[in-house]
């Protein structure tokens, strides 16, 4: 078994943040959300890992990720020259994944669930094609599966206007290798890209096995802010770990669950976990509010900041009001005089939104 983690695209429902970097790398909870996928996928006994890149970012996902020791893993990049659709993805990693059944991953997507039991089931009942759905308010923004009470689909359809349920189809799938037969049959969809979906329902159509598993727990397709805020909420809450190497002082107080790096200081701060600090941070008269995730390198200086993520080198100093629900790109700067400021100076990149509620 092999896995293909789709980590392409452009990310244009997250810029500005993703205008310098890749939507897959952006932190939660101080860690890249692509790196949350190959965790998974290497807890699940799959090892031998394909990771699609395109022009943009692919050398950046490189550098970062490296080529799998960190996760006990073989990394292999497979560039893609153009944005073709997730079944277009399959077909250009085919020299990859030969004839060996594969497990596929959308970068961006992270669930609760334990990957092991789906790629268990998907071998034991060799099926074709194993799909993950989970009911969703909006079924329209999704890949959307009509299943009968067996759990075999029996139809897909790609961002239905009528969608037939409420089930969406959550980034990670199964598949054999007659998936890259079914590909070659497909045409692009209107949105002029080939579909995984359609390479689905053309299995179905030949009455392959197609199943699917609603998925347990969560599971969160970080696209946008407020996704990516509430994945960020929802990894500190389940997975942070008391653990403080920076340097404290007296005036400081620390409740609950709270992660400082090496080498940051915090003076004169409430935090308030859960919350989590990277290494040579900066904190000085803060108050830091639950679910907060602040990067390497940040400095705070008489600032309010709570349920918020702050990525690398970001500076915020001297912000009265209590900052919530944002988040803060890397090396931006954000700085208020203490004296009452007579005028607002600011140099905000392309995309950016400033509300001041
Ligand atoms: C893709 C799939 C869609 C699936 C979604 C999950 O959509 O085409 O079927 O429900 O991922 O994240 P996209 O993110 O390309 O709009």
């Amino acid at each position: 078994m092999k896995a293909l983690i789709l980590s392409g695209g452009k990310g244009t429902r997250l810029r500005p943040i993703t205008y310098t970097g890749a939507k897959q790398l952006v932190p939660v909870a101080n860690k890249p959300i692509l790196w949350y996928g190959i965790e998974s996928i290497v807890a699940a006994g799959i090892t031998d890992i394909g990771i699609i890149i395109s022009p943009e970012t692919g050398e950046e996902i490189k550098a970062k990720t490296g080529d799998g020791d960190r996760f006990g893993a073989r990394i292999t990049y497979i560039p893609q020259d153009r944005p073709g659709g997730l079944a277009h993805a399959v077909k250009v990693a085919q020299p990859f994944l030969a004839d060996t059944p594969f497990l596929m991953y959308l970068g961006d997507n992270l669930v609760e669930s334990d990957l092991g039991l789906f790629v268990d089931d998907f071998k034991d009942r060799r099926l074709d094609a194993l799909t993950l759905l989970c009911p969703v308010n909006n079924p329209s923004a999704f890949g959307v599966a009509q299943v009968d009470e067996r759990g075999r689909v029996l139809q897909l359809v790609e961002k239905p206007k009528v969608p037939p349920s409420n089930l969406a189809l959550v980034g990670i799938y199964l598949f054999s290798s007659t998936i890259h037969q079914a590909i070659a049959n497909i045409q692009p969809s209107a949105r002029g890209e080939l579909e995984i979906t359609d390479a689905i329902q053309h299995l179905i159509d030949r009455n392959q096995q197609v199943e699917a598993h609603k998925l347990k727990g969560w599971w969160l397709d970080t696209g946008k802010k407020d996704d990516l805020l509430e994945a960020n909420r929802i990894i500190l809450d389940t997975c942070l770990e008391t653990a403080i190497a920076g340097e404290v002082d007296e005036n400081s107080q620390i409740i609950g669950r709270v992660k400082i790096g090496k080498e940051s200081q915090i003076v004169n701060c409430t935090i308030r976990g859960p919350v989590t600090i990277g290494c040579g941070c900066h904190l000085e008269n803060c108050f830091i509010g639950p679910y907060s995730s602040i990067a390497d390198g940040v400095t705070l200086i008489d600032a309010d900041i709570e349920h918020s993520v702050i990525l690398q080198d970001a500076k915020v100093i001297g912000i009265q009001q209590r900052i919530v629900d944002s988040v803060i790109g890397q090396r931006a700067q954000f700085k208020v005089a203490p004296q009452r400021p007579k005028a607002l100076r600011f140099l905000i990149g392309d995309d950016s939104q400033i509300e001041l509620v």
